[in-house]
């Protein structure tokens, strides 16, 4: 009786284990996406979670923008009214035209990412990219640059509640749903603002690499999880 029951229990582990690997072993190749003007913790949320998830699974990361320039922070001059300095430049390891194969394609949001005639080349990265993704993963106004590459038409998706409408104004064509922390629509996870980068890739940990593993990554870094996808309390705040 009592083998029988240690029987089932392995037997539900393993299902259990199994459905997270539904479609092949969990993804080996990141890349991040960098732009002028990245918001800092979209950026080093997630990366602070794949960097400890590294210890757990073999795993790699391309910083990718479109020169192999130092990526800066810094606020744009419209914004940065003192002119302050209060930013940092992140150094990339691979250009737009030498980007080797990623299965997850990290996009930040930031000020940057808002800015019409600096982005161009950026979008066209991710047109060109996308198909060849298995994931695509955007944190707040990182979003505005899928849509604007087409990748979000007819899709679900979210973004920061503090930008919402200027956001959602750039993919017409995408299911804008408005209380979200997260949202998944098949292999695009879009997530709401700045610190919603880190639960939503937390979550993507739980689905691909298993609960152990995501619950491992967040009690290391300390971090106290939205583990809800829907529990939004910005949604409210700025009246959505
Ligand atoms: C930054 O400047 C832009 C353009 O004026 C404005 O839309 C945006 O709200 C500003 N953001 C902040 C946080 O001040
Ligand atoms: C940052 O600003 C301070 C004060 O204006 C200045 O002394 C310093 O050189 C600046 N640093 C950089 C890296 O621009
Ligand atoms: C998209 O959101 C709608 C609700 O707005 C929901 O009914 C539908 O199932 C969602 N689609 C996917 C693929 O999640
Ligand atoms: C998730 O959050 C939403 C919104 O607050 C709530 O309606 C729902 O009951 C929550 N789901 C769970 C499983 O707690």
């Amino acid at each position: 009786m009592l083998s029988s029951l240690f029987t089932i229990a392995s037997l539900a582990t393993a299902i259990a284990a199994a459905s997270n690997y539904i479609s092949g072993p969990p993804p080996v190749s990141y890349g991040l996406l960098l732009f002028p003007t990245f918001e800092q913790l979209d950026v080093n949320g997630p990366l602070e979670a794949l960097y400890l998830l590294s210890l757990q699974f073999p795993m790699n990361l391309a910083i990718i923008a479109e020169t192999l320039d130092p990526v800066s922070s810094k606020p744009l001059p419209v914004n940065n009214t003192f002119n302050s300095n209060v930013s940092q430049s992140v150094v990339p390891t691979n250009s737009f035209a030498d980007v080797p194969p990623i299965e997850v394609l990290l996009i930040p949001g930031g000020f940057g990412a808002e800015v019409p005639e600096a982005s161009e080349t950026t979008i066209a990265f991710i047109r060109d990219i996308f198909p060849s993704l298995k994931y695509l993963i955007t944190v707040c106004t990182g979003a505005g640059l899928a849509a604007r590459a087409g990748v979000l038409d007819g899709r679900n998706a979210t973004t920061n509640k503090a930008e919402w409408a200027k956001t959602i104004a750039l993919g017409p064509k995408t299911n804008w749903i408005p209380h979200a922390r997260w949202v998944v629509d098949g292999n695009v996870w879009t997530t709401s603002g700045v610190s919603a980068g880190t639960d939503g890739v937390l979550a993507f940990i739980e689905e691909q690499y298993g609960a152990e593993a995501a619950t491992r990554v967040a009690n290391t870094m300390e971090w106290v999880r939205i583990t809800n996808s829907s529990d939004d309390p910005f949604a409210g705040l700025y009246g959505l």
